[in-house]
């Protein structure tokens, strides 16, 4: 008997040296004992080696191996991918299992990924999907208080995952709130971030993470914003957000009363009077309440949760807005393209690469605006490889609206720049047009400034005839700004 001895949380890198070192001297699955890994489980292992013998797995010939130039048996990638996941799931045997695939993969059953019905297979499939799942919900459902220490605020989140996904998150974190400092702490590991490097540390207590601040204030305002009683499903809202995650998340205080109270509310809804549209160009529907603290970073955080709609389900992430927290200016784009989308900010594309140029020969500094857009989610319909952009609904845009009030709200910006119809209208009313109403400045009566124009997209659409003198007309509106905030 082989002892395999990984160290707790062991990762794949680790657990992939010693599946080499063990393959390298023809040890079969039924006579290897994994022990440690940070849920291992010394009975789990046995068990696993008795079922393998069982299998009939032990002792398959070496000789079909596909070795490498280096004598390394190859993989495919998909068995990589499968294994990232898998590495993370919490089942005590997850070492074991994998390293039997592992032998079988390299001992001739090259397609045994193929066979969905095969036990081994189903397993990892299984836990794959399990880790993915936990996944998606530590993005959605990480919650962050605010404390303070010398230097001033620190971002504390308290989470217990099923799976160890912490080290596969974090960087989603990293890159979603990398201008704050912040921890996430779980009972078997914690990540921290600085502003310049992730660390990942050891597990904690639920004490060490703080309770209640403004913070939850703000999530249970936006959760008691975007709760539709008409909507009500007690079952789905349970599956999508599973009672284990409650107690670590503010806004789920709110959910007894909610539920109680949906009835009557809809009854309100159905006996309330249509609602009028509004006239073209009235102010900004600010919220009537003061905002929570939290500042634009909290903003941020309820955007990258947001599930007003349905956009979030097929997109890779919301694209909150970026810049400092105290710009001047506020630019106001459609909504996030493709790469936008999986890069998580916004104007990094095709248009982002225009307006970045645009700027540039206007003398305006993009690390001096604030960027967002009146959407924060990717809408596309997929088209083969491609994804192809699909312009946002009038109620898509309704159920986004709120983030665009709370980024103005923090912000105050003094003057704000939309970018095309959608941006225009979202600021100026349902009656801006753009083609005829860019290039001049509007008041919106609260000592804000708006300017309107082109999007970028609409240059790069244009015939190759009319773009030069679009690009003059799409500058001189940059110029207008430009001359505004140096005046
Ligand atoms: N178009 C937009 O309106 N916003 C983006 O972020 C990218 C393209």
């Amino acid at each position: 008997m082989r002892r395999v001895t990984l160290d707790d949380g062991a990762d794949l890198a680790q657990w992939r040296d010693a599946a080499r070192s063990l393959l390298a001297d023809d040890v079969p699955p039924a006579e290897v004992l994994w022990q440690g890994g940070a849920q291992g489980d010394l009975l789990g292992a046995m068990a696993m080696a008795t079922s393998a013998a069982d299998a009939g797995i032990a002792g398959t010939p070496a000789a079909s191996r596909m070795p490498d130039a280096t004598g390394t048996p190859r993989v495919s990638r998909g068995f990589l991918a499968l294994a990232t996941l898998v590495i993370a799931h919490a089942d005590p045997q997850r070492h074991a299992r994998l390293y039997r695939l592992l032998w079988r993969l390299v001992h001739g059953e090259r397609t045994l990924l193929a066979m969905a019905t095969d036990p081994d297979v189903a397993w990892a499939h299984d836990a794959a999907k399990a880790v993915s799942r936990e996944k998606h919900k530590m993005k959605a459902f990480v919650r962050f208080r605010e404390v303070a220490d010398a230097s001033g605020a620190v971002y504390i989140a308290w989470f217990e995952p099923e799976h160890d996904v912490l080290p596969q998150v974090a960087p989603f974190f990293v890159r979603r709130f990398a201008g704050m400092r912040w921890s996430i702490l779980t009972p078997t590991r914690s990540a921290h971030w600085d502003g310049q490097a992730l660390q990942l540390g050891e597990g904690a207590h639920r004490g060490e993470a703080p309770d209640g601040d403004a913070l939850e204030e703000l999530w249970r305002v936006y959760y008691a914003n975007i709760f539709n009683p008409a909507r009500l499903k007690v079952d789905a809202m349970v599956k999508e957000m599973p009672r284990r995650y409650w107690k670590n998340m503010p806004e789920t205080a709110l959910i007894p009363a909610l539920v109680r109270d949906a009835g009557a509310r809809m009854q309100q809804m159905v006996d309330a009077a249509p609602t009028v549209p509004r006239k073209a160009f009235p102010a900004p529907d600010l919220p009537s309440r003061p905002l929570p603290a939290g500042g634009l970073q909290g903003v941020h955080q309820a955007v990258s949760a947001c599930r007003a709609c349905a956009l979030w389900r097929p997109a890779t992430q919301a694209v909150p807005g970026e810049g400092p927290a105290d710009a001047r200016v506020m630019v106001i784009g459609e909504q996030p393209g493709d790469q936008e989308d999986l890069a998580g900010r916004p104007f990094v594309g095709p248009a982002g690469k225009l307006f970045d140029r645009a700027l540039r020969e206007a003398g305006i500094g993009r690390d001096t605006l604030y960027i967002t857009n009146t959407v924060k989610h990717f809408k596309y319909a997929p088209r083969g490889k491609h994804r192809l952009h699909v312009r946002a609904d009038a109620g898509e845009q309704a159920a986004c609206r709120p983030w665009l009030e709370a980024e103005l709200a923090q912000l105050r910006p003094r003057f704000v720049l939309c970018l095309g119809a959608m941006a225009g209208q979202a600021l100026l009313g349902p009656g801006f047009a753009v083609l005829k109403q860019r290039g001049r400045w509007h008041s919106t009566g609260d000592g804000r400034a708006v300017l309107a124009t082109v999007h970028p997209s609409y240059l790069l659409r244009l015939p190759a005839a009319a773009q030069a003198q679009a690009w003059d007309a799409f500058l001189a509106d940059l110029r207008m700004l430009r001359s505004a905030l140096d005046g």
